[in-house]
């Protein structure tokens, strides 16, 4: 499974690049809020820096509007201002829905979608909820979905009327209340989500690949990786808790108080 690392977090993205294990980077504007308050930046130079240590991995970014020309327009804006033969940018699309049904003029990220993929511009179609808005992201030309594995389990946690924490574990097999299975349209949780999509797109042998976001927990990462995801886009935090065991940091502490001075003195 391949690794990317979410976060618009300067420091976290060289720290994971530095660990050899990231191969992309993920950042949607809630993301950059945050980083930009830390580091205090101009954004452009902000995003080069991220760029320039993310190489030749994917690096999406996001676009802003909900509004078809727009859109597009944003796109190839942040395409054309930080694309390099040097990086690998990939525009991030919401697939947007209208609030009000008869509202059918912001149902445009297809339309923007397949526009970039005549351009060549590669999208990742993001806020996936179900594995149909992936089939058609897919049939659009995305060159990535991104499935919400954590925020459908809140969903569906809220909805089973759970008391929870958003680091929670939440069973791949959905809750069960009262031999009920509670579920989003056939959907039982975030890792079932990234399972059906994925199943579902290479059932037809689309080349889009599926970046499973919004991780929530080391068990959810393992999950997505024993489903076969392609990719999970995973927050620093738990990039830590997947290295971290308590019983590891208590083996390593007894080995340390072990040492003699004899071997001490091989490394002097
Ligand atoms: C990544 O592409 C998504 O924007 C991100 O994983 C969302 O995560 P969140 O649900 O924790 O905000």
């Amino acid at each position: 499974m391949k690794i990317y690392v979410d976060t618009a977090d300067i420091e976290e993205i060289k720290t994971a690049f530095a660990w050899g294990i990231v191969d992309g980077v993920t950042t949607n504007p809630s993301l950059i809020k945050k980083a930009v308050k830390k580091y205090k930046k101009g954004l452009k130079e902000y995003i080069k820096e991220i760029l320039k240590i993310a190489g030749k991995t994917p690096v999406s970014l996001e676009i802003i509007s909900v509004k078809e020309k727009e859109m597009y327009e944003q796109a190839v804006t942040l395409y054309e201002m930080f694309s390099t033969k040097e990086n690998n940018i990939v525009i991030k699309i919401p697939i947007n829905i209208a609030e009000d049904k008869e509202d059918t003029t912001h149902y445009d990220a297809l339309k923007v979608i397949n526009k970039l993929a005549k351009k060549k511009i590669p999208v990742n179609c993001t806020l996936i909820m179900t594995p149909e808005q992936s089939l058609l992201a897919a049939k659009a030309g995305a060159s990535y979905v991104s499935p919400f594995a954590g925020r459908i389990d809140d969903d569906l946690r809220k909805r089973a009327g759970r008391e929870f924490e958003k680091t929670d574990y939440h069973e791949a097999d959905g809750i069960m209340i009262e031999d009920v299975l509670v579920h989003d349209k056939g959907i039982v949780s975030g890792v079932d989500l990234v399972e059906q999509t994925q199943h579902m797109l290479r059932t037809y042998k689309y080349n889009t690949q599926v970046i499973a976001a919004s991780v929530r927990n080391a068990r959810q990462v393992r999950e997505l990786a024993l489903i076969g995801a392609d990719i999970a886009t995973i927050p620093f935090s738990v990039l830590n808790e997947m290295i971290h065991h308590h019983k590891t940091f208590e083996g390593l502490k007894a080995f340390t108080n072990d040492i003699v001075p004899e071997y001490e003195k091989l490394f002097e």
